[in-house]
């Protein structure tokens, strides 16, 4: 009841302090905040900070279409890998990509950073610094020096230049995780696959409003955040790619979530390059580098080791694993040396799993380690033979821990697979629209399977207390938040 009033009494008082991106502007000329205020990486005492300057309050609602392009322009498209001719094939003759449907264009200017502990008015201030233009127009900073377990305010401000007056502002929150000496009750959600055109309403998705009402602790995206190679347009420039994220930033549902709420963001094939991407992949003009940096260094929050892992508390841990950045090419013969992890990740995931003394540990991890998966075609995650050897490993690892839970993405429907007198238990969010929702049969329902459902939705796991012990669910929802699954576990499992 606390926890509901205190977060409906933030909400108020971020209402009255004008925080929507169009709602606080002394002169309609910008720039202005309109892709929102992002973070990531947050630990107990430290939080990243993302934001990105915008020629536009708002995305552009009522833009041109980009051309459609035959399979067969494609590929020649890509092997070509001719910036212009991408662009000339997908925009109509006359118009720019700031015509088009959803844009966000960026814009150049100065941004001042102040945060303070809710409820107070200590606030800090990080002075007024350029975006990088050739960043996108974005800037980051680190906060340090956080309290744990502590909700903090955090205000963005917009000018162009010294000379002029404030152009926008935007307020956003986080919290920080509480030390693992308290027992506390933690709420997450996590979330994979959506983009712009799969999206069930006309301001963004819908999880994000169902989410929104269950005001978790924080929440992690598991990757293809969005997609380069669907169409409208396929992004295979940077222009295109960059294209991409200013037009789904800018959408209201998720701008405002991601603004409000502690967010750790996981990558994967989609939002990394292109389907199934591995080191040597190029996708039209965009090299697999090239893809990886724009999203860690440029897109989203950004830490050196682009893994992590945080206690929640006295009864909770989350490793938050990578799965594109240290990978071996999909093709390679399988065997010892043939990882998606890489070995310094997973040596360091042994090691702090061994070294933990959380009640419930949970992996959240973008590919799927269980399964099952499609059989054919498929050799992009450990469930899949390309990668059995180290997914053998890393199942026989988890098998012999007490109570560590994998929290998967990547696949298109929500299961919860267990193996029958093994630690194994693996749950997979699904997509995050119900026409994004695909890839598996419904009917076809294995022994492991102890949930299935070819839907769209996301998954919320809490820790609660009972009899002053304390308890773990993992609750799978549809996109409106209802249960439609549920597994509970007490502090041991065998
Ligand atoms: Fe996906």
């Amino acid at each position: 009841m606390n926890k509901f009033l205190s977060v409906g009494i933030i909400i108020m008082s971020l209402m009255l302090f004008a925080c929507g991106p169009s709602s606080n502007q002394t002169q309609q000329k910008g720039p202005f905040l309109g892709n929102g205020i992002h973070n990531g990486w947050a630990d107990h005492h430290s939080i990243v900070i993302w934001t990105r300057l915008t020629a536009r309050p708002e995305g552009n609602a009522i833009g041109i279409k980009f051309n459609d392009v035959s399979k067969k322009e494609l590929k020649v498209l890509n092997e070509e890998a001719n910036a212009a001719h991408i662009h000339k094939a997908q925009i109509p003759e006359g118009y720019q990509l700031k015509d088009m449907e959803g844009a966000c264009p960026g814009a150049m200017g100065e941004v001042k950073l102040r945060y303070c502990e809710a409820g107070t008015q200590n606030w800090s201030t990080l002075d007024w610094a350029a975006v990088d233009s050739l960043k996108n127009y974005t800037k980051q900073w680190q906060l340090t020096n956080l309290k744990a377990d502590t909700k903090y305010i955090v205000k963005i401000e917009a000018r162009k230049n010294a000379r002029s007056d404030i152009s926008d502002s935007m307020l956003g929150q986080f919290v920080t995780p509480p030390m693992s000496d308290k027992a506390k009750e933690i709420d997450f959600c996590v979330v994979t696959c959506h983009d712009y055109w799969r999206k069930d309403t006309l301001n963004g998705h819908k999880i994000y409003d169902s989410m929104m009402d269950l005001a978790p602790d924080f929440y992690v995206h598991t990757g293809d955040v969005e997609y380069y190679d669907k169409p409208q347009p396929w992004a295979m420039t940077e222009e295109l790619m960059r294209f991409k994220w200013d037009r789904l930033f800018a959408l209201p549902l998720q701008r405002e979530f991601w603004s409000k709420t502690t967010t750790y963001f996981i990558k994967d094939d989609h939002d990394a390059l292109m389907n199934d991407a591995y080191p040597g992949k190029k996708y039209g003009t965009v090299s697999f580098e090239r893809g990886l940096d724009i999203f860690d260094k440029e897109q989203f929050p950004s830490k050196v080791l682009p893994y992590q892992t945080v206690r929640w508390g006295k009864d909770l841990q989350i490793w938050l694993v990578e799965g594109r950045n240290f990978r071996s090419k999909n093709t390679l013969a399988d065997g010892s040396d043939k990882s998606i992890w890489g070995k310094a990740q997973k040596q360091w995931f042994f090691n702090t799993v061994k070294e933990s003394d959380a009640t419930f540990k949970v992996l959240i991890t973008p590919t799927p380690i269980l399964g099952p998966d499609r059989g054919v075609g498929k050799d992009d995650n450990h469930a899949n033979e390309a990668f059995q050897h180290e997914g053998d490993e890393l199942r026989t690892f988890i098998n012999e821990q007490t109570n560590l839970f994998i929290c998967n993405g990547d696949r298109h429907w929500q299961y919860v697979t267990h193996f029958e007198n093994t630690n194994l238990w693996e749950f997979s969010c699904g997509a995050g629209a119900d026409e994004h929702a695909g890839g598996w049969n419904e009917k076809d329902r294995r022994p492991q399977h102890r949930f299935l459902r070819v839907k769209g939705g996301f998954l919320r796991v809490s820790i609660r207390y009972e009899d002053n012990k304390a308890v773990i669910w993992f609750r799978h929802c549809d996109v409106n938040g209802k249960i439609v699954h549920e597994e509970k576990f007490f502090e041991s499992i065998m």
